[in-house]
């Protein structure tokens, strides 16, 4: 008897999830995936189109938390600032156009693989990952909002912070973040927002020539990121309005947020930085013992433990990782594009391909 209700129990939770299981038609996914080009296109401002940024850092947020990908942003968590005007942007179009067609986890998903395919239109490697791009991720039920169940990782938290999030939230190796972590190459901080100042990449690593009509570096999704880390030693600590450290490129001490736009310099978040150094901040601000200067600096106690233990350097474990990705863009693209693949399809169901025909 008891196992009998067990399997009503099975199959009723079954049909309920079958029930609110989008699975979006052939030509209903061309659409979406044909308006969020537009939407994207739509908001140019000269040679960037912040929409391709904004919408990869949708994707990675939405991924954050219990449910995973699921079409919902905590706005009143701190660590999602900036994030409004892009939802508002992409939930204005799927409530008049694609509500019911497809669900909005499935949305906000495709918007990124869609900027992460325009991205790539002037670079000499192209981003492919839309090919393989999977449908039929359920809303949280409370989408498109929700109270956030895990906040999305800092700015200012060092190597080991840095690493075991991506851990406990995707199981993602070391290698695997800093894999994904290159999605940096895309945007900026703003002071508004997070209290960072500044881009990560700039003309001078872009496999993009700059021209009138060729997208910003901000904008192109190449291996520029990692080449600014490995190629730029030492990068220095800098004061953001007084409160928050960044780093900044070592001909460049004024911090970003007192220089005007034109004359700002790339910048590298402590989180960033893990990507080549042990680094461990000892307050607040994000402040380091010291600047990551060569092979043999030491940083943090822990950094000079290992040091002195080695009598080599105090890179972190994700230095080779970054290294091998700063000679080699095609290899950096491909596996940036299987890594983040495996982030956006995290969710409650089971995803299919999307529809070919
Ligand atoms: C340790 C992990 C991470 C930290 C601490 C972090 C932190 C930040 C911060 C502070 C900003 C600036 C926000 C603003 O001021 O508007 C930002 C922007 C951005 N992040 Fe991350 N991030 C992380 C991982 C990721 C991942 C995994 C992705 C994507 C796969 C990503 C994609 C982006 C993009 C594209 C932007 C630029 C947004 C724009 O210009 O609108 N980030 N991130």
């Amino acid at each position: 008897m008891l196992f009998l209700l067990g399997l009503q129990y099975f199959a009723l939770v079954f049909s309920c999830m079958e029930a609110v299981q989008i699975f979006p038609t052939f030509k209903d996914y061309n659409k979406a995936k044909t308006d969020l080009l537009n939407l994207i296109e739509s908001f140019k401002v000269n040679r960037d189109l912040p929409m391709i940024a904004g919408c990869v850092r949708l994707a990675f947020h939405d991924c954050i938390g219990k449910y995973k990908c699921d079409g919902c942003i905590d706005h009143t968590n701190r660590g999602n600032a900036g994030l409004k005007i892009i939802t508002d942007r992409l939930n204005a179009l799927y409530d008049a156009t694609h509500k019911g067609k497809i669900s909005r986890a499935d949305f906000y998903a495709l918007a990124a693989v869609v900027a992460l395919t325009r991205s790539t239109f002037d670079a000499p490697v192209k981003y492919l990952g839309l090919k393989d791009f999977k449908v039929g991720r359920g809303d949280c039920e409370t989408s498109p909002n929700q109270v956030q169940s895990v906040d999305p990782p800092k700015g200012i938290d060092g190597t080991r912070k840095t690493f075991k999030f991506f851990k406990d939230e995707f199981k993602f190796s070391v290698n695997e973040a800093v894999t994904i972590l290159g999605a940096h190459t895309l945007g900026r901080c703003k002071l508004e927002n997070s209290g960072f100042v500044g881009s990560w990449v700039d003309e001078q690593f872009s496999t993009v020539t700059q021209g009138p009509f060729t997208l910003a570096p901000t904008s192109v999704l190449d291996n520029a990121y990692y080449r600014e880390i490995i190629d730029v030693v030492p990068w220095i600590q800098v004061t953001i309005n007084g409160t928050q450290k960044q780093w900044q490129e070592p001909d460049s001490p004024i911090p970003n947020d007192r220089l005007p736009e034109s004359n700002r310099t790339s910048l590298l978040l402590n989180s960033d930085m893990a990507n080549s150094w042990i680094i461990e901040p000892i307050d607040k601000s994000g402040s380091v013992l010291c600047s990551p200067a060569s092979q043999t600096v030491q940083c943090s106690p822990a950094a000079h433990r290992q040091a002195f233990r080695k009598q080599y350097s105090v890179h972190s474990a994700a230095h080779r990782q970054a290294f091998r990705f700063a000679r080699d863009n095609a290899l950096w693209v491909k596996e940036f594009t299987e890594v983040f693949n495996r982030m956006i399809e995290m969710n409650r169901y089971v995803l299919k391909k999307a529809p070919t025909k």
